[in-house]
């Protein structure tokens, strides 16, 4: 029996990366990246400032079309623009966060859920009960959505005036409100204490009760091995190794190549982190 239940059994690909490789001028920022996600997992995805892992979500979202590789969703070619990758399933948030900062919480969702929505242009211009219906129901399902993030008492004050890791949940909020397959969250506890960043794990783990697969950058390993399904480590643009958290944690070219402490020391952390882990366990059932 392995502490993490959603190892035990492979599952269907949502999202797979193969062999991408992301050339700027002369630097390689990726060289040959696979990743595969599994349905109902949750991987991190980890490694030091420049390794490439912001520019590899950049690659599965659209953003960048990499030098070469490719990268498919349910098995088919991913759209090669962030517009149709949103329609596809695969939604994000940014590590500098980008939200509308003169909109309104509710507002910001409502943005998200307006990618799900058919435009029709004609019942749009004139407000017709087609288009008020479907208002109607954005701003339900974003209410919804608000609810789930806990950010239900903020859903009227404007987004800039919100504390930072309040912004770092509307995000999350609106990234769900396009209703994705695969989230992607880049640095979602930046900035966060303690207590915020705990938040944020259970958040996560929601998400994925909620049937979203994620793939979330951190720089807390604690965060990471704590939360992760499996992990990989990108170091100069190269997946270094990948794997549980057991193995990856164990690597001496992890240890040496990114964690840059002694084994004990990671050792000790990483305790610290399956038991809070059990912890949730025994609560939740
Ligand atoms: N649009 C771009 N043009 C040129 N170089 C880029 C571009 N985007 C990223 N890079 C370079 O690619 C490398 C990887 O950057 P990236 O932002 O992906 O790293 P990261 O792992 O997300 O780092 P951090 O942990 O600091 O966020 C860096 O050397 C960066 O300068
Ligand atoms: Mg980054």
């Amino acid at each position: 029996m392995t502490a993490f239940a959603h190892e035990a059994a492979p599952r269907p690909a949502v999202l797979q990366a193969q062999g991408v490789t992301m050339v700027f001028g002369g630097l390689t920022a990726l060289n040959d990246v696979s990743l595969t996600l599994e349905e109902g997992q949750i991987v991190g995805l980890i490694g030091p400032n420049g390794a490439g892992k912001t520019t590899f979500f950049n690659c599965l979202t659209g953003l960048y079309t990499p030098t070469r590789g490719r990268v498919l969703l349910d098995g088919s070619v991913m759209p090669n623009d962030p517009a149709h990758v949103t329609i596809a399933g695969v939604a994000r948030t940014f590590q500098n966060i980008r939200l509308f900062p003169n909109m309104t919480v509710l507002e910001n969702v409502m943005v998200g859920r307006h990618s799900r929505m058919k435009q029709d242009p004609v019942s749009t211009l004139l407000r017709l009960p087609a288009f008020k219906r479907g208002e109607a129901a954005a701003r339900e399902r974003s209410r919804e959505l608000l609810e789930f993030v806990g950010l239900t008492r903020s859903e009227n004050e404007v987004a800039r005036n919100l504390p930072y890791g309040d912004q770092r949940r509307l995000e999350i909020a609106r990234a769900l409100a396009t209703d994705p397959k695969v989230l992607l969250l880049d640095e979602p506890t930046a900035g966060m204490n303690p207590q915020e960043t705990e938040a944020t794990r259970q958040l996560i783990f929601a998400i994925r009760e909620s049937g979203v697969s994620v793939v979330v950058i951190e720089h807390d390993i604690k965060f990471i091995f704590s939360l992760c399904d499996r992990v990989c480590v990108l170091v100069q643009g190269e997946l270094l190794v990948e794997g549980s958290p057991e193995v990856v944690r164990a690597d001496p070219r992890v240890i040496e190549a990114y964690l840059g402490k002694p084994p004990e020391e990671v050792e000790a952390e990483v305790r610290e982190a399956a038991a809070a882990v059990e912890h949730d366990k025994g609560e939740r059932s």
